[in-house]
């Protein structure tokens, strides 16, 4: 079932996610909603907090060109456990910030530590587009967005702009 996505300014975009504690059926569906609604987007990853889920979980797809099979990723209590002094700069945008798009620098390749969707501990290095969604994403479940890498007049400028688009898709719903 697909998800609304919250739009930032949100007060549930700020706020550090909880770990999981044990794995269930219900967290399972959590993962396979996020992956509908990220596909549907169409986007390359979402974290729980950007449906109003407080809990530690993302999702990703980095996969792109014609005909590339999917590579759906869920990640219950990601980590980042090593990250390159090696960095780089990707564009990155945010579906809880549409239309904006900025230069961020991060590791070029992290090791991430998770746990999958059988329980199962996981361990993987990352890099390319797939480290900096990875980033991004387990950014989101420390309330952390990448506009908090920009200067505050930038970010403020941004924040004004979802304001507004924020009251003009409530007044079109009216
Ligand atoms: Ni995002």
């Amino acid at each position: 079932m697909k998800r609304p996505i919250l739009i930032h300014p949100d007060p549930r975009l700020k706020k550090p996610a909880l770990p999981i504690a044990d794995l269930s059926d219900d967290l399972r569906r959590l993962a396979d909603d996020m992956l509908e609604t990220m596909y549907a987007a169409p986007g390359i990853g979402l974290a729980a907090p950007q449906i109003g889920v407080d809990t530690r979980l993302i999702v990703m797809d980095c996969i792109k060109g014609d005909g590339a099979p999917p590579r759906p990723i869920a990640m219950f209590n990601p980590e980042i456990v090593a990250a390159s002094d090696e960095r780089s700069i990707y564009e990155e945008g945010c579906l809880s910030i549409p239309d904006v798009y900025a230069d961020v620098e991060r590791p070029a390749a992290v090791t991430a530590r998770w746990i999958d969707r059988n329980g199962a501990e996981q361990q993987e290095t990352f890099d390319g587009l797939w480290a900096t969604c990875l980033q991004h994403e387990i950014d989101h479940l420390n309330g952390v967005l990448f506009i908090d890498y920009l200067t505050a007049l930038r970010r403020q400028l941004i924040t004004r702009k979802m304001v507004k688009l924020k009251k003009d898709r409530m007044r079109e719903k009216a």
